[in-house]
């Protein structure tokens, strides 16, 4: 899959090159860019922003800069995501479809976020999709893109090495679509006096599966009232 992400501080993904991203760019799994929309500006200053029509706080992302380097960038199978507190959640679901998406562009918003006539131009062309990954207000799009990239591409196969470690991961589709998953244990058995639940070393597979699905039933009735079931 390729992904391009347009931003004005290319330096946020750095972290791109690390660990299981990184690995699945060199396993060419993966094709990461990131472009600085700066790059798209023609005045002294690079500007990117200015005053909202209508009045109020803040700036607004100018169209013109995105216009062109999204021109550049988007082709008519994309899919172009727009970070945005003011999106649909950024769940799960979400990830598992946008990973099986041969192309995504991520435009990256800062301040009080892009001039609206460039999601809806760019709806006539491609799918767009603004997306947030949850409810609270963060000064950009960069981290909600860096979080959105690492959970897309653990589910592009290949990029985990045990395909079965995302099929038991908390919200996954089937046994654990509304769930979050239990604790888990490691050595050694016992540790400052607590011991690992003992079903765990029984071997029994079947009681071990049926122990695990009752703790991930506890934790999501405790932590997460609002997933229901
Ligand atoms: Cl995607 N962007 C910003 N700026 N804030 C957010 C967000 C996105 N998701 C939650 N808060």
């Amino acid at each position: 899959m390729q992904i391009d992400v347009v931003s004005i501080f290319p330096e946020y993904f750095e972290p791109l090159k690390l660990s299981l991203i990184g690995k699945a760019t060199q396993d060419g799994l993966l094709q990461v860019a990131i472009h600085d929309l700066r790059s798209h500006t023609y005045d002294k200053h690079h500007t990117v922003d200015d005053t909202p029509y209508g009045g109020g706080p803040g700036m607004v992302m100018k169209p013109e800069p995105w216009g062109e380097v999204l021109d550049e960038l988007v082709q008519p199978d994309s899919i172009l995501v727009i970070p945005t507190p003011s999106g649909k959640v950024f769940d799960q679901k979400v990830a598992q479809q946008l990973s099986g998406a041969g192309h995504v562009v991520f435009a990256c918003g800062r301040y009080e976020g892009i001039d609206s006539r460039v999601a809806e131009h760019y709806a006539t062309r491609v799918k767009v999709m603004e997306v947030s990954i949850g409810d609270y207000v963060l000064a950009g799009g960069e981290v909600a893109v860096l979080a959105m990239i690492e959970a897309m591409v653990r589910l592009v196969p290949g990029v985990l090495g045990n395909e079965q470690s995302f099929q038991d991961d908390s919200f996954a589709e089937g046994a654990m679509e509304n769930l979050v998953e239990g604790p888990v244990y490691t050595r050694p058995p016992s540790w400052r006096d607590l011991v690992v639940p003992e079903i765990l070393t029984s071997g029994d597979h079947a009681k071990i599966a049926a122990w695990r699905l009752a703790q991930a039933q506890q934790r999501t009735a405790q932590n997460r009232p609002d997933l229901g079931k």
